[in-house]
């Protein structure tokens, strides 16, 4: 959606989530992390009369890719700049009650890995990891510089799944008793001495971490519980729930919620999670890891 060369972010499972959303004329569908707008603009194509509010926590997203589409759908599309843990309130601010169908690609978009602050440690650049600074107060260097070594080997543990993370722990908390880290690079090298070279593996070895990072940072995991309990009460019966994920843990906590609702007599739609085709992942290696899940609400 960007005119540079490089695009803000390619969509993933684009097509899989025009047939899931299996929209209604006249419906209204919320995408909840807009992004580049590549899922907003399918589901307005696919149905000429429906309704998409699109929200994302991250203004530059909104201003940059927002208003040329709203240019092209002036009385379809509305931007809301918010946190989707509280999807509901946002759509109540707006009048509206009760939706047709959510969608969520949780995660990071291209840009903001490529451009933002911290995100990579391919550039050195200030450790600084949120998506929305007015939502996140907390930088990453500052966990970095002010956490606790149990702290930080939970955060690489958990959210990181990083085997060697007590290891990591404690080269930063003795790294930082003679200098701050405030830098990706210093970051990215410290993990590197303690981890390892990258070897024959194709992924850099501070990988796990950096994500473990950006994940506490922008509180993922609550934002996501939060969001799916909220989305799916403001669902009409019917109404569909569509979450794409990129992490074991954000797809984990999807499933169990799903398996929960259906106890409450909702429907899985996707009883075997739905991955991009080879031609996609081919196309985009980006989307290599991402699952789909969707649910029905039954329930009113
Ligand atoms: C993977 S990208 C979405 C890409 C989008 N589907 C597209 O087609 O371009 C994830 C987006 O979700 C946004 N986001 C992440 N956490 C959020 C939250 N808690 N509330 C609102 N937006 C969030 C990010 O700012 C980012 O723009």
């Amino acid at each position: 959606m960007e005119n540079d060369q490089k695009p803000y972010h390619i969509p993933v499972l684009l097509d899989e989530v025009v047939q899931y959303m299996h929209q209604k004329p006249k419906g209204t569908y919320v995408d909840v992390t807009f992004g580049g707008g590549g899922h907003t603009k399918a589901l307005l194509q696919a149905q000429p009369d429906c309704k998409v509010i699109a929200l994302d926590w991250d203004s530059v997203a909104l201003e940059k890719n927002g208003q040329s589409l709203q240019e092209i759908y002036p009385d379809r599309l509305t931007l809301v700049w918010g946190n989707f843990a509280q999807v509901d309130r946002h759509l109540k601010k707006i009048g509206i009650d009760a939706v047709d169908g959510i969608l969520a690609d949780f995660g990071t978009s291209q840009y903001q890995i490529s451009e933002r602050a911290g995100f990579s440690f391919s550039k050195d650049s200030p450790l600084d990891m949120r998506m929305s600074p007015s939502h996140q107060k907390t930088t990453a260097a500052e966990v970095i510089n002010k956490a606790t070594e149990q702290t930080l080997c939970d955060i690489f543990t958990f959210l990181g799944q990083e085997k060697k993370a007590r290891a990591i722990a404690r080269a930063i908390v003795h790294e930082r008793t003679r200098v701050s880290i405030i830098s990706t690079k210093q970051l990215a090298d410290l993990v590197e001495n303690v981890v390892g070279g990258r070897g024959a593996k194709r992924i850099h070895p501070a990988t796990q971490v950096f994500q473990a990072l950006r994940m506490y940072v922008n509180k993922e995991t609550e934002n996501i519980h939060a969001f799916l309990v909220n989305a799916t009460r403001t669902l009409k019966p019917g109404g569909r729930l569509l979450c794409i994920s990129f992490h074991s843990l954000e797809d984990r906590a999807v499933k169990q919620f799903f398996k929960e609702r259906e106890q409450l007599g909702d429907l899985i739609i996707t009883p075997k999670v739905v991955i991009p085709t080879d031609q996609e992942i081919a196309r985009n290696p980006a989307s290599r890891s991402a699952k789909l899940r969707v649910l029905e609400r039954q329930a009113t």
